[in-house]
């Protein structure tokens, strides 16, 4: 049999990733990448933290194995990240009633999270914000969820239309599942206050919705706890809901691909069933979790020097991101660009939207060889002191003629 015809017609390439593939084969020296969210240093360069470097040698000089890990991965490593998702004190940690999975990156967590949903029979109804990050849509569908989205920012994009946002999730069915961004909302920037983050969790409550928190960002807006205090208003008493977390942009682990999906359940008791169905999950689709970044995520986390002072340098690159927010207001209104960016200095995370049709994005990326996905959304982290000014000049040419 051959293959199905379709598999002949090239899928379109990824709206992210694929915007990064086109341009390292765009051969203008000029040329600037503000597409895919990686962290950046003011030589243009993502370097391995000090920290992890350390932790590599301690790793080699240990030599320790290569054997599988467990199904749901490093004991030591599940703890840690619970704590540190969490709070080591919280009543869900030392209940035992959440429970983490070490997965492959934020994205491998959340796919595990929509397996289980999908195998232990819960909605196939799915809410999530639009926008949002475009890997969200397409993974659920691939996992078998009816997608349905509620709106989120005004028409600025850059303000939270919250009735608009509260309405639609009022219309959710109980048992339907909603996605939220915990913190860093991809693509906006923009989060909920926390007098929102009370009111959707009183929502959900309510209608007996159940929800995922992705946490790819911990640490890159305000702080550890701070980005987690959304989520805390979710863990109620008995409340159930699954998590997935990234260590990609806060440890810079990229290409190692470790993460967490957490569970979250009424009891301890509880937890352990789900946590049987987890390890299905994860058995069927990659069997056990590659070992190296979560060993070295664990030697960080655990040892009482390197902790600190990876929470140093992820302050560092918190506070150059916030630093590249106020540079690009200034360098924006410094063009008189029509449109009021003030708010861009006060958003959190790594992305920004500059509100674009398609033709002006594609103009950007055309006559000027700048890269930004969507509808103009921008990877703030992707600022350095040569690309900021020739990034603001393309801006301000495709806004007054595209
Ligand atoms: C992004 O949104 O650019 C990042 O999360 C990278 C990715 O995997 O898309």
């Amino acid at each position: 049999m051959p293959l199905p015809s379709l598999a002949r017609i090239p899928a379109p390439s990824d709206p992210i990733l694929g915007l990064t593939e086109a341009f390292k084969a765009d051969p203008r020296t000029t040329k600037i990448n503000l597409s895919s969210g990686v962290f950046v240093d003011a030589s243009g360069k993502t370097p391995v933290l000090p920290t992890v470097i350390e932790a590599e040698r301690r790793l080699a000089a240990a030599a320790g194995t290569k054997l599988y890990r467990p199904i749901d991965g490093d004991d030591v490593y599940r703890g840690l990240v619970r704590s540190l998702v969490l709070g080591a004190d919280h009543e869900a940690v030392t209940s035992g009633r959440a429970l983490a999975t070490q997965t492959p990156g934020g994205t491998g967590g959340l796919r595990v999270a929509a397996d289980l949903l999908r195998q232990t029979g819960a909605s196939s109804t799915l809410w999530m914000s639009e926008p949002t990050w475009p890997n969200h849509p397409q993974m659920f569908k691939a996992a078998g969820f009816a997608v349905k989205t509620y709106p989120y920012t005004d028409a600025t994009g850059r303000r939270i239309d919250e009735a608009a946002l509260l309405g639609a999730l009022g219309q959710a069915e109980p048992g339907d599942i909603v996605l939220l961004h915990g913190a860093c909302h991809n693509p906006t920037g923009v989060d909920p206050s926390a007098e929102l983050w009370r009111k959707i969790g009183d929502l959900i409550e309510e209608r007996g919705l159940l929800p995922i928190v992705d946490l790819a960002y911990q640490g890159f807006g305000d702080g550890l706890r701070e980005d987690a205090a959304g989520l805390m208003e979710l863990v109620r008493p008995g409340a159930e809901l699954l998590v997935s977390t990234s260590f990609s942009k806060t440890f810079s682990l990229y290409s190692e691909r470790v993460g967490a999906m957490l569970v979250i359940a009424r009891s301890a008791e509880d937890a352990k069933a789900v946590q049987s169905h987890v390890k299905v999950a994860v058995r069927v689709n990659y069997s056990n979790p590659p070992a190296h970044g979560a060993d070295i995520v664990r030697t960080v986390l655990s040892d009482e020097a390197l902790r600190p002072q990876w929470e140093a340098e992820l302050a560092a690159m918190r506070a150059r991101i916030k630093d590249n927010r106020a540079a690009l207001v200034a360098a924006l209104q410094a063009r008189a660009i029509p449109g009021d960016w003030t708010s861009i200095a006060s958003q959190r995370g790594m992305f920004a939207m500059m509100g674009l049709t398609l033709e002006q994005v594609a103009r950007l990326r055309d006559v000027h060889g700048v890269y930004v996905v969507g509808k103009g959304r921008i990877n703030v982290a992707g600022f350095t002191a040569s690309n900021m000014d020739p990034f603001a000049d393309a801006l301000a040419e495709v806004i007054a003629n595209g």
